[in-house]
């Protein structure tokens, strides 16, 4: 199948999808705290996604998932549901959430540290943004996808994380979850060359212990089997001519 490429108009679509969804972070990073739970962010966020912002929260309702965002708290990898337990001192929470705007998505998460961090959650949370960040600088006109796998993995191995190899970006557009998929390990110079006009997400997940994960009987929660901790931020990225535009990036943020 072909991958879908943006015209101009498209890619204006999406960037302001990118940023209304880099809005949500920001405004619910004021919220975690030790105390509050999952929840009452959720909550939040979703008042802010469809009273203020005025857009539509992308993943209610997505195959069945119950709610706006996904907490994923310590040993979760992804897709972490919402729930009344209270975060605490230390813990590591990645939010992932996804708005509509005009009928295009923008998909973004980031990691954050509930009060005083711990040393193992800061190293994890900090070294899968850079791989994040290696992947993307992978990114433009000519290379291939392996190009982009093979830049967060190696990153992540030489510094003793595992890759979770169960989920991977995708394309996005007016589609959530399109072709191509993203993997975030792989073999440079391998896979589908990149075209300006293409837009996906990049979201690579690391493990602190080995890469195996499981889905719990909720049938959303992806745990690390081992129960070591997890990591993930995930961008929304443009291929541009010269090479790419982060299309979620957060304020005072540069890649
Ligand atoms: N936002 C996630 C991703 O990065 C997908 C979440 S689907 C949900 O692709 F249903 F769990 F919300
Ligand atoms: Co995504
Ligand atoms: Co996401």
């Amino acid at each position: 199948m072909p991958i879908n490429i943006k015209n101009k108009d498209e890619q204006e679509k999406m960037r302001v999808a990118g940023q209304l969804a880099s809005e949500v972070l920001t405004m619910i990073s004021n919220h975690i705290r030790p105390g509050v739970s999952t929840k009452e962010l959720d909550d939040i966020c979703n008042n802010f996604i469809v009273n203020e912002q005025k857009t539509v929260p992308a993943n209610v309702g997505y195959r069945g998932f119950p709610a706006t965002i996904c907490t994923s708290v310590n040993h979760v990898v992804c897709h972490g549901i919402p729930n009344e337990k209270k975060l605490k001192n230390g813990d590591i929470i990645n939010i992932d959430v996804t708005v509509i705007k005009d009928g295009f998505h923008g998909d973004t998460s980031r990691m954050f540290i509930v009060g005083k961090p711990t040393k193992q959650g800061e190293r994890i949370s900090q070294i899968a943004y850079e791989s994040l960040c290696k992947g993307i600088k992978a990114v433009k006109p000519g290379n291939k996808l392996g190009d982009i796998g093979y830049a967060i993995q190696s990153h992540a191995e030489k510094n003793y994380f595992s890759i979770v190899k169960d989920y991977c970006g995708h394309g996005i557009g007016e589609i959530y979850h399109d072709e191509p998929q993203i993997l975030h390990y792989g073999t440079p110079d391998t896979g589908i060359e990149l075209k300006e006009g293409m837009t996906f997400t990049i979201e690579p997940m690391i493990n602190s212990g080995k890469a195996d994960v499981r889905v719990l009987s909720d049938e959303w929660t992806v745990v690390t089997k081992d129960h070591s901790l997890s990591a993930q931020w995930e961008h929304t990225i443009l291929v541009t001519k010269k090479g790419y535009e982060v299309l979620t990036l957060a304020p005072n943020e540069s890649i």
